[in-house]
């Protein structure tokens, strides 16, 4: 039988590169979004994953046509960038609601269907959550938070053959970079050009970063497997940074870090 499948963001960027590589599987793919994507071949449902309404509704409707659903991707998620001490609330508040407020509704909805096909849940983290990066703080505890959350919800539902993965890529060149909200900085404040100088980098590293379809290749694979890992990462040069993480000091791993974003 066709596997059901729900992306969260496969409007564009990663989620779009997933939706349509598992739609040249054979695979029925779903994207909630707020805006629909340039493909035909995926099923669009308007979808804000911060509306916990609209995700039931999406849902119960799709497994009204397909009678499953097998595998739910919790992708959806946005940046912010900036100084803790100079960010606004809103900003803050936002970003919680959609890389982590969107991931919980999206994974209290989906458990029931996943229980009864003894499905998957993929969540979408980010290195950033293993290497947490000055002006970037609020993002990096978002996807930090996925990855613990990944690793309990995982034995939750291990008792009903529910899988969950964390997979946490590195730099790759979207919309991300384009659509991160950043904060208004000027040299004058205690920051300096720090905060520009953090943030600029870091878009630069985006868009000379790993293409969407290698992600996408990752997902596909651990749909397909029957023991996926936890928490994993793509590429070889990231597998080697957790590698390092576990095995440094965190005092000489932060030092870098602020080498490379803080200065
Ligand atoms: N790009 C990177 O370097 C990178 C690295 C590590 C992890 N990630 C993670 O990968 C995921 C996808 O990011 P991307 O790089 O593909 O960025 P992107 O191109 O900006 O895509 C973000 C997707 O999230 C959707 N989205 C945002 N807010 C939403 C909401 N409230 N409800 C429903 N959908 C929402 C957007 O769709 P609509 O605007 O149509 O709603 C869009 O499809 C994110 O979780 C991000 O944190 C990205």
């Amino acid at each position: 039988m066709k596997k059901v499948v729900v992306i969260t963001g496969a409007s564009s960027g990663i989620g779009l590169s997933i939706a349509k590589l598992l739609s040249s599987n054979n695979i029925t793919v779903y994207n909630l979004s707020r805006t629909a994507p340039k493909e035909d071949a995926i099923n669009f449902i308007e979808c804000d994953v911060t509306k916990k309404e609209m995700l039931i509704n999406a849902f119960q409707k799709i497994y009204e046509k397909e009678h499953q659903i097998d595998v739910v991707i919790n992708n959806a998620g946005m940046g912010i960038g900036g100084s803790v001490e100079l960010e606004k609330s809103e900003n803050i508040k936002k970003i919680i609601d959609v890389n982590l407020f969107g991931v919980f509704n999206t994974t209290q909805v989906a458990i029931p269907y996943l229980r009864e096909s003894e499905g998957k849940i993929i969540n979408i983290g980010s290195m950033g959550g293993e290497y947490p990066l000055p002006f970037q703080a609020f993002y990096s505890a978002t996807k930090s938070a996925i990855q613990s959350f990944s690793s309990a919800l995982g034995n939750e539902l291990r008792p009903f053959k529910v899988k969950v993965s964390c997979v946490m890529p590195g730099e790759v060149k979207t919309d991300f970079t384009k659509n991160r909200i950043k904060q208004e900085t000027t040299s004058d404040t205690v920051y300096g050009e720090r905060i520009a100088n953090g943030i600029k980098k870091m878009e630069k590293y985006e868009q000379n970063g790993m293409s969407p379809d290698k992600i996408a290749k990752k997902v596909f694979k651990i749909i397909k497997q029957k023991n996926p890992p936890v928490v994993c990462t793509v590429g070889a040069t990231w597998k080697f940074l957790r590698f390092l993480k576990r095995i440094l000091p965190n005092k000489l791993i932060d030092k870098v870090v602020f080498k490379l974003y803080g200065n």
